[in-house]
């Protein structure tokens, strides 16, 4: 029997040496895959913890965002719905005020034909003014020659005061020509009552004879009228004057005054003018 030898051969073990090697580096490899391939899974699961913690945050951040988002929208309609309010509100008003624009601007032509037709007007009236001016200045005139003239109207009894003795003049030489009107104031004053209703005497004594009792003058005849004679005249005013019977009638009493009684002077001289034409120097027939 031969010594049993080893008989496996080198190779054999130096694959067998190899194989082993190889396993075990395999073993080993397969160990640190693994161990990496747990620490990765463990990463991973705690990402996925992670990202399901941040989903769920995501979550409630979006469905806050999406309430805050609706609030917003709806906000936001509101705003919409205001500002198509305010914008109708707008139109309306711009359109009122284009009205009322309109409006304006036909009062204001309307404003400017009145006042044109104003203007016409005040020119009118002043033009009429102007005339109505003059005519009150001529009318002032006329009045002011009245006045003058009235200033001149006295009654007897004033025109005697303000007139020395011997100065008072009739303003009617010619006579006749007053003569009727003189008469009628003659017989408005009552003197017929007493001379006569044509001067020839009654009771008193005529103005148609001769005789003068104070005299003829103008003068002396309208101070008797006005003053009276004797106790009739007030004052003896007629006698103090200075004057005389220079005559006497048949009757002698004294006459009564008329001074105030005949409401001017001019009535006396018409009165006195009749007188002068009844007298017998004017008569035709049976003169003095
Ligand atoms: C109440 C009667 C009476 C009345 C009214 C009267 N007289 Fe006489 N008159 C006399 C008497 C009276 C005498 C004479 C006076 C004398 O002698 O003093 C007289 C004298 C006169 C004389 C002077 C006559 C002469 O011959 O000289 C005249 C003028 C006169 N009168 C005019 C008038 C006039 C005008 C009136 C009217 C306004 C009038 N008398 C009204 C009574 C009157």
């Amino acid at each position: 029997m031969p010594e049993r030898k080893n008989t496996i051969p080198i190779w054999v073990w130096i694959v067998g040496a190899v194989l082993v090697i190889g396993c075990i580096f395999a073993g080993y490899r397969t160990i640190e895959t693994r161990q990496h391939l747990e620490a990765v899974k463990s990463k991973l699961v705690s990402v996925k913890h992670l990202a399901a913690k941040t989903a769920a945050e995501s979550d409630a951040q979006i469905n806050e965002l999406q309430i805050k988002l609706d609030q917003a929208t709806s906000e936001i309609g509101q705003l919409r719905n205001n500002l198509d309010t305010a914008q109708s509100q707008l139109k309306e008003r711009a359109s009122s005020l284009e009205t009322m624009r309109s409006e304006l601007e036909s009062a204001k032509q309307s404003a400017a034909k009145t006042a044109a037709e104003a203007d016409a007007q005040i020119n009118e009236l002043q033009t009429k003014l102007d005339q109505a001016t003059s005519e009150i200045g001529q009318l002032r005139n006329k009045l002011d020659k009245v006045v003058e003239v009235h200033a001149e109207i006295m009654t007897p009894l004033e025109r005697v005061a303000s007139t020395p003795k011997g100065q008072l003049k009739s303003p009617y030489p010619d006579f006749a020509s007053v003569a009727e009107e003189g008469h009628r104031k003659y017989m408005a004053a009552g003197c017929n009552g007493c001379h006569g209703g044509g001067g020839g005497g009654g009771m008193a004594a005529p103005v148609t004879n001769p005789i003068w009792i104070y005299g003829d003058d103008d003068d002396t005849l309208f101070r008797l009228i006005t003053l009276g004679t004797g106790k009739l005249s007030p004052d003896d005013a007629f006698r103090k004057l200075g004057y005389k019977r220079k005559g006497s009638e048949f009757v002698v009493g004294p006459m009564p005054h008329f001074g105030k009684i005949i409401k001017t002077d001019d009535d006396l001289w018409k009165i006195i003018a009749w007188m002068r034409t009844v007298h017998c120097s004017r008569r035709v027939e049976d003169r003095c």
